[in-house]
């Protein structure tokens, strides 16, 4: 299979390359950059010194030409201006971003403040949350791949909601994210001196994963929900820790709560939910595909608490995109993706 990366030079194109150029059945054909276009990949990535390919200005018939399928890891509101090119000329997409992930045109605007594709093709795009919509991703030609925050969240939050083991009206996802997630360009929030030894939320209540969130419990549970999301930014590379709050149903204990997680994720290779009473931690998930849960029970108020960690860049982006191809393309799911984490 013949694949192309845009946006190669981020830290999500990064992280593809490097996954892919390991895969079975993938050869890397093009990788299209931005400002950096021009330069060999290994000198924006010595990382990366083993492969031997030129970072090229993006252009949809050259991509069409020399990929079947295109990655796109670009910032929101660059991948809705080239995809419908690609999907003209029958190449598969799959994008990073959050320009296909919303249903409809208008909440994108609202969160994002961009603009976005048509709603047909919105509607086209699947959303590729691998655990849950595996039948839809299954011979799809656009995925969106979801969200960092959402993921950790929602194959937290999913299994819960679904079997209407916690109240739907008062959910609050405290979230901490490494500094990677917000890409490979500098600015202030991201400068070292400021992030060092420094804890901060941000976006509170209108970060642009509230909305993907929310569609897609409904999605699931067919009930509309208002999560809380507060987002905070750690000092430390990779790594997205979740801690999801909701209040339990009657009768509902520890038990249940993990009964849950267990049944929703019984086959399912890249989620591990860890004994009774184990809290998951960054580094337990640190470079790999896997996202790790546990639920617990808080007895004096009544809550249910979920905890899921994984890695933003390879669970929360680039991993999943290649758990999407490979089940785009009915290969076995783990394919390229025997990743085991880092530690310490
Ligand atoms: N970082 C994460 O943990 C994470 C997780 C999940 C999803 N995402 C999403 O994935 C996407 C990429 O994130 P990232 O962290 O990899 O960002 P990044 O490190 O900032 O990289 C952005 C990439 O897009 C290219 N680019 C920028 N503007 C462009 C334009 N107008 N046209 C074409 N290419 C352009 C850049 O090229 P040059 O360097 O050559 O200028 C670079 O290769 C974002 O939408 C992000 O929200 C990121």
């Amino acid at each position: 299979m013949r694949v192309a990366i845009l946006g190669a030079t981020g830290y999500g194109g990064a992280e593809l390359v490097r996954l892919l150029r390991r895969h079975p059945e993938v050869t890397i054909t093009a990788v299209y950059g931005h400002s950096q276009s021009g330069k060999p990949l290994a000198e924006v990535f010595p990382h990366l010194m083993d492969v031997d390919v030129e970072v090229e200005p993006f252009d949809a018939s050259d991509a069409a030409a020399r990929a079947d399928v295109v990655f796109t890891a670009t910032p929101a509101g660059v991948s809705h201006t080239v995809i419908p090119a690609l999907l003209e000329r029958g190449v598969r997409c799959i994008d990073l971003s959050g320009d296909f992930r919303l249903k409809r045109r208008e909440t994108y605007r609202q969160w994002y403040g961009k603009e976005t594709a048509e709603e047909a093709l919105l509607a086209r795009a699947v959303y590729g949350l691998a655990e849950w919509f595996a039948d839809a991703v299954r011979g799809a030609d656009l995925v969106a791949n979801p969200g960092c925050y959402p993921t950790a969240t929602l194959l937290g939050l999913l299994p819960l909601v679904k079997e209407g083991l916690v109240e739907d009206d008062d959910i609050v996802v405290d979230a901490k994210s490494g500094v990677s997630g917000a890409g490979r360009s500098p600015g202030l929030a991201t400068h070292f001196s400021e992030v060092n030894e420094n804890l901060t939320a941000y976006k509170i209540g209108v970060h642009q994963h509230i909305p993907e969130m929310e569609q897609t419990v409904t999605a699931v549970t067919g009930r509309a929900v208002r999560l809380t999301f507060i987002p905070h930014l750690v000092p430390m590379t990779r790594g997205i820790l979740a801690t999801i709050y909701a209040r339990a149903k009657a009768g509902v204990t520890e038990r249940h709560l993990r009964e849950a997680l267990v049944a929703a994720y019984a086959d399912k290779p890249f989620v591990r939910v860890r004994p009774a009473g184990v809290v998951p931690r960054t580094k337990d998930v640190y470079g790999s595909n896997y996202c790790d849960l546990n639920a617990f029970f808080d007895a004096r108020t009544g809550r249910a608490v979920v905890v899921a960690v994984i890695d933003n860049l390879v669970k929360g982006a680039a991993g999943q995109a290649v758990q999407n191809l490979n089940m785009m393309m009915g290969w076995p799911e783990t394919l390229g993706l025997d990743l085991g984490p880092v530690f310490p």
